[in-house]
């Protein structure tokens, strides 16, 4: 059997490079690896709203914009199917009956439900200070993991490309895929997480430092910022507070700058870029990133040598997903179409893995065939 990929995104606001370095970048390349057999890619709308319910607003203007940012990263229809998880229902259907299968205590384990419960402020008995509205946990919100877990089995994923966070959705999905099989026969596959190979992907950090990206907090360089706002939040970013003087020594760990650098810079930047090291007091000649970080180790390089360099490079990648943007932000009625048929796609796929679970969990009456046998079944117990 080949293998599929279904990932996705919460539309509850526009893409950032977080996303693009995340998971984003990643998908495109898997996508043009022709190795996967199906690709999927979902905008978790329903998702969304276990935490926004009093806002569908938000939810229903962001569908576009997290699709504009997939269609101009370069996610292609001919080659992924995206589409919109509320239009298929029969995702809800599967999370109904998965529910059976996880207990109280295992989603309150989930460490990143935990997580969000205390930044949403739901929680009731927590100290953190969020907690202190104690407005309780939508249960809608509780299991959103298992809904999860229906997103990736109603589609046989194998590979579930995602960020660090959404690692222990993944591993409750595998487990709730054991427990389904070792009770109602082997029905479901088994997917495995797909995580950015370089540290810095794993979780890009805020032009603040604040350990994530995070629309809430102000921290973020959108996919869709135009050239002015992208330098603008560069030349505001967090360095080494410790290096005040150009000549003072300087910290590369921890310093957001080189973060992003270490996300975004290839060795060709440095032979395109090379006016961004011509400065009027000391120039440089740089052919890798580690012989940039050496020379902001030993002194002598300035913040704002190093924050052009960056502004370049972040452009270089960010230009043509602008420009694919504002020609797609021409054409909405193309792509709602793209995500009409994309749900239609999903939908017939995810019909078939229902239809699997009903019959594996013996609630298929009415299919082809059952009926007869259950008549002759039940006859031959009423005699
Ligand atoms: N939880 C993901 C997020 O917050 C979105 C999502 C929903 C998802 N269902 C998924 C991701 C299935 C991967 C697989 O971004």
């Amino acid at each position: 059997m080949g293998k599929v990929i279904l990932t996705g995104d919460r539309p509850t606001g526009r893409l950032h490079i977080g996303h693009y370095v995340g998971s984003l970048r990643r998908r495109v390349e898997l996508q043009n690896s022709g190795e996967y057999e199906k690709i999927f890619i979902m905008i978790a709308d329903a998702q969304a709203l276990t935490d926004n319910a009093g806002n569908p607003e938000k939810v229903r203007q962001n569908i576009i914009e997290v699709a504009l940012d997939y269609l101009s990263c370069g996610l292609d229809p001919a080659k992924s199917t995206m589409f919109i998880q509320s239009q298929v229902s029969e995702l809800t259907e599967l999370a109904f009956y998965y529910m059976n299968l996880v207990t109280v205590q295992r989603l309150q384990r989930n460490p990143t439900v935990k997580a969000e419960i205390i930044m949403r402020g739901f929680a009731e008995n927590s100290e953190d200070e969020a907690a202190s509205n104690k407005k309780g946990i939508p249960v809608g919100f509780f299991t959103y993991p298992i809904s999860q877990a229906s997103d990736i089995t109603a589609f046989r994923a194998t590979t579930v490309p995602v960020g660090e966070d959404q690692e222990p959705m993944i591993e409750q999905t595998r487990e709730i895929v054991r427990k389904f099989n070792s009770t109602y026969g082997e029905t479901l596959v088994e997917p495995e997480i797909l995580l950015p190979s370089n540290a810095a992907c794993l979780r890009l950090p805020g032009t603040d430092g604040k350990a994530k990206m995070s629309k809430s907090l102000g921290n973020c360089i959108y996919l869709s910022d135009s050239a002015e706002e992208v330098w603008a939040k560069v030349k505001g970013m967090f360095t080494d507070p410790g290096h005040l003087q150009v000549s003072d020594p300087g910290k590369v760990e921890g310093n957001t700058v080189f973060t992003y650098l270490d996300a975004f810079c290839r060795d060709e930047h440095f032979g395109k870029f090379r006016d961004c090291f011509v400065g009027k007091k000391a120039s440089f000649t740089f052919n890798s990133l580690d012989e940039v970080k050496a020379q902001y180790r030993a002194g002598g390089l300035g913040d704002m040598m190093i924050k052009n360099f960056l502004n370049a490079v972040l452009n270089d990648t960010l230009e043509p997903i602008r420009q694919r943007r504002k020609e797609l932000e021409k054409n909405l009625p193309y792509v709602y179409d793209v995500l009409r048929k994309g749900s239609q796609v999903a939908q017939a796929e995810a019909a078939k893995t229902l239809a699997a679970v009903k019959h594996a969990m013996k609630i298929d009456y009415f299919e082809k065939g059952v009926l007869e046998e259950l008549l002759k079944e039940q006859t031959e117990k009423f005699k």
